[in-house]
């Protein structure tokens, strides 16, 4: 019931939008092509509105001739490709007390002193962008705009996956139900002309669906809602990025996976191992063009890696400060990834004490570093970054701190 609600809601209104969304190719043709193309694009859209956007697809597949049909990220010519990892941000967090928006905002420093210090070509934002089961409010996509708001305000496009609290369901505090009683709900401050009437500001939770469709409003955005069949899971999509050439050619592939937690189970289905498997069978069918794959729960086989006591070689880490939470059964995807010679790495969130990256068979499994002030634990603050170049292919990695210290280089491919 909720996901359709969610879906009436999403597509009428998005439809300009998830135009321009899915044909970004669109607007760096000439104008004379762009009016051209305009009109046929603009009525594919509109008859896809009901069924889904497969005609635009197929439209925009036709077209591209060849080219892969997913959302391109170029690189800047002459320099490698450089990512930010948010991870952990936990917004929202405690929203009643004084201590949670200044855990907030202590965030907002972390991640502008990274962007400050790293000058990243693109952010991820890992999952548990916010703590949902925190919110007094209807609208969770308010603190999601704040989290956003760092890579945003600079125009530094992002993505996004989600984690098991950005849609977790409002938890009564325990603490309410004595003396103090329940406080006063304040919304959070916006800059819209969101109206905080008393109904909208109550304790209601907002959908993966209904985030998503608020974040992909944003021009930077690049995440996807993902393939309507494996909903409730939402966050599964590719990124290309691309060469600076003429033509552009695809450098690597960016691959997004909804792990689960909160309105669902911590899992990634065999529906998505199989939505992998086509779409890297589509778009690198030779597995040429390395692979790299970010999702916010460790699956069981970080379990397999993970130090016992010291980081020692081969893994490369600074923090192992408690034991990998690990999504709660394997359907397939680890055997999937492991068999496929393109994939270099896998990023996670999740466990705050741990930021080490430990290989496993030709991959590596490696951890974020916990970038908010939010969610559990004290280890100081950082965040992740990948540093992808082009001829030859390399994936380095390491970790810059809140403090300018930067710690656990590796090259992981
Ligand atoms: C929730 O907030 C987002 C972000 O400000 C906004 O785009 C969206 O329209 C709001 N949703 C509702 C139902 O008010
Ligand atoms: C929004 O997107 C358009 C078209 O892609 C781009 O030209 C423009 O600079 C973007 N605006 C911002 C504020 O990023
Ligand atoms: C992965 O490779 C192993 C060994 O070749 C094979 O047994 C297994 O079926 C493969 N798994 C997948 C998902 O392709």
């Amino acid at each position: 019931m909720k996901i359709e609600n969610a879906t009436q809601r999403f597509f009428p209104f998005s439809d300009a939008v998830s135009l321009r969304r899915s044909v970004p190719f669109f607007f760096s043709l000439s104008m004379e092509t762009q009016r051209k193309l305009f009109l046929p694009l603009l009525f594919l859209s509109l008859f896809s509105t009901v069924g889904s956007s497969s005609i635009v697809d197929q439209a925009i597949r036709f077209r591209l001739a060849g080219g892969a049909a997913e959302r391109s990220v170029p690189m800047r010519a002459g320099a490698p490709f450089k990512i930010a990892l948010f991870a952990d941000l936990h917004f929202g967090e405690n929203a009643w007390t004084e201590w949670g928006p200044r855990q907030d905002v202590n965030s907002i420093r972390v991640m502008n002193t990274v962007l400050h210090l790293e000058n990243p070509d693109f952010v991820i934002y890992l999952g548990d962008v916010i703590t949902a089961n925190n919110m007094m409010i209807a609208n969770a996509s308010l603190y999601w705009d704040q989290a956003i708001s760092p890579a945003r305000n600079r125009g530094i496009p992002w993505a996004s996956v989600f984690g098991n609290h950005d849609d977790a369901a409002f938890e009564w505090p325990l603490e309410w139900f004595s003396a103090p009683g329940i406080p006063p709900i304040h919304c959070p401050q916006t800059t819209t002309s969101y109206n905080s009437g008393e109904e909208e500001c109550s304790f209601k939770g907002t959908g993966r669906l209904e985030l998503m469709a608020n974040e992909i409003k944003h021009n930077g955005s690049f995440s996807s809602n993902g393939p309507r069949n494996l909903w409730p899971s939402v966050s599964n999509y590719v990124l290309q990025v691309s060469s600076p050439d003429d033509p552009p050619s695809p450098v690597a592939f960016l691959y997004f996976l909804d792990s689960g937690g909160g309105s669902y189970p911590q899992v990634i289905s065999s529906g998505q191992v199989e939505w992998f498997q086509q779409k890297g069978q589509e778009i690198n069918p030779d597995s040429r063009v390395p692979e790299i794959i970010f999702w916010h729960i460790p699956s069981t086989a970080y379990e397999v890696v993970a130090p016992k006591f010291a980081i020692q070689k081969p893994c490369i880490g600074s923090i192992n400060k408690e034991s990998v939470a690990a999504q709660e059964v394997e359907m397939g995807i680890m055997d999937l990834l492991v068999n496929r010679t393109s994939v270099k790495a896998i990023f996670v969130g999740h466990d705050h004490g741990l930021d080490w990256c430990c290989p496993y068979n030709k991959l590596w499994l490696c951890y974020a570093r916990h970038t908010g002030y939010g969610g559990y634990g004290d280890w100081p603050r950082g965040a992740r970054i990948l540093e992808i170049t082009q001829t030859p292919f390399s994936l380095k990695s390491w970790i810059r701190m809140e403090d300018g210290l930067v710690h656990s280089e590796v090259v992981l491919s």
